[in-house]
């Protein structure tokens, strides 16, 4: 006999991020082709994943902690949130006491809890990041969408965000992403203070998801919200992009200037309710990937550049091909896609919707794996692709780059011809899909 058992309806809210679905498959059919062969690969430019190795220290600390076996604080271990703190005052300028730390698995969970704990309404930059709005929905919330435009560089418009609160009552939450998934853009200083300005008028908060922060190519330019706006920005970063450790499953969150004890005792109740703690041997790893570290210093320059080598690269090269416009990225390892100008052309092959291009381009002959619609939170009739461009070897890329560091333009190109030929093998790909709109 089998038992129908009933599902909550919340969870009918949740969709299996496309993202990871495509990443894996992607995975598999690269493991077929290396061991078996394969008569197509496909190109991997929807899964954002680093590429590279994760640090030596952080990897030789976590076997050292093996034995930790024990249950830990629910918001993070002492000597890690010191760790924090001092890691931020060092990289961000943000000069904040341990205890506005909380550390979580993840940054996913963190944000999670933010959305749980915060009573306010989500407003959702469009596009944006696939992971906040299925969180939102499933609290029983209706996220706000905020448009963006490739006029304004796809950023925060401080004149539209006013106009857009001056018609809302009650508390909002604007979710703010610098580096942004899925533009590549940066934030410049001024931008955060006018935008720090307008959230000030109208008491909205800003979760400021900084998790890209390190990656930022000329790292001057990066500023943290958590300085500038300290009273009403919640801050989240963890060790998934920078560190490569998504699969340690480890973030933090800097709670806002003047936290009451009240909304720190309900993060630590949640955390403690949900999952008790991170895993301890991961949180005392960590604190060696949050010290003063020379070698971890160099581990950042090495891939912030070559995301930048990437980055800038392909997303110059697809500029190249008529109908198609790129953002060009200024930190993280995405660039926007947009399409709209082939709309006609692509409606009249039978793709009617943002929805549906990213199957359209993963199709055979193209096998571009990318991500598009829903799962950039833009709207159907918006024709734009994320582009993840992490699909090579990043261990191989890392010593090349370490031993033969690229030192100009030529050089960098003939660098991404040898670790990114798969890639740029996408790009022909991809010009032949546009060409075959054309016909
Ligand atoms: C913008 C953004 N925020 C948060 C996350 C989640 O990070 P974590 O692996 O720490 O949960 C990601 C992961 O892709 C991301 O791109």
């Amino acid at each position: 006999m089998s038992f129908n058992i009933p599902l909550e309806d919340n969870i009918g809210k949740l969709v299996m991020p496309e993202n990871l679905s495509i990443g894996m498959m992607v995975a598999r059919q690269h493991k077929k082709c290396q061991e078996i062969g394969c008569e197509f690969d496909y190109y991997g430019f929807a899964f954002g994943q680093s590429p590279f190795p994760v640090p030596d220290a952080l990897q030789k600390s976590l076997s050292e902690n093996s034995h930790a076996g024990h249950y830990s604080d629910s918001a993070g271990i002492n000597d890690l949130r010191e760790a924090v703190a001092g890691f931020n005052l060092k990289h961000f300028a943000l000069d904040i006491s341990p205890e506005r730390i909380i550390v979580g698995p993840g940054t996913k969970t963190i944000i999670f809890m933010i959305f749980s704990i915060v009573k306010a309404n989500v407003i959702i930059p469009s596009p944006s990041w696939i992971g906040y709005s299925p969180l939102v929905k499933f609290l029983g919330k209706e996220p706000l969408s905020f448009p963006l435009s490739p006029e304004n560089d796809y950023k925060i418009d401080p004149g539209e965000l006013d106009s857009f609160l001056n018609k809302r009552s009650g508390h909002d939450l604007l979710v703010l992403n610098n580096p942004n998934n899925p533009t590549g853009v940066v934030y410049k200083r001024d931008e955060l203070k006018q935008i720090t300005e307008i959230c000030r008028k109208h008491g909205t908060l800003v979760l400021s998801d900084e998790i890209y922060a390190l990656t930022t190519y000329e790292l001057e330019n990066f500023h943290s919200m958590g300085a500038i706006y300290p009273e009403g920005t919640f801050v989240t970063n963890g060790l998934s992009k920078d560190r490569s450790a998504g699969g340690y499953r480890l973030g933090t969150c800097v709670l806002p200037e003047q936290t009451t004890s009240k909304l720190k005792d309900s993060f630590i109740k949640l955390a403690a309710s949900l999952y008790s703690n991170v895993t301890t041997p991961i949180q005392l790893a960590a604190i060696n990937a949050y010290q003063e570290n020379p070698r971890m210093e160099e581990y950042f320059h090495i891939t912030r550049n070559i995301h930048r080598i990437m980055g800038k690269n392909l997303s110059e090269k697809c500029n190249q091909i008529e109908g198609l416009k790129a953002t060009v990225p200024a930190g993280g390892f995405y660039f926007l896609l947009d399409f709209n100008q082939l709309g006609d052309k692509l409606r009249e092959k039978g793709i009617i919707s943002s929805d549906e291009l990213a199957p359209a381009l993963l199709a055979h002959p193209y096998h571009i794996a990318t991500v598009t619609g829903r799962s950039v939170f833009v709207a159907p009739t918006n024709f734009s692709a994320r582009i993840s461009f992490v699909d090579y070897d990043g261990k191989a890329a890392y010593q090349d780059y370490k031993t033969n560091p690229q030192e100009n333009k030529a050089e960098e190109e003939k660098f991404l011809a040898k670790h990114g030929a798969h890639m740029l093998s996408g790009l022909n790909d991809l010009k032949e899909f546009v060409a075959h709109l054309m016909e």
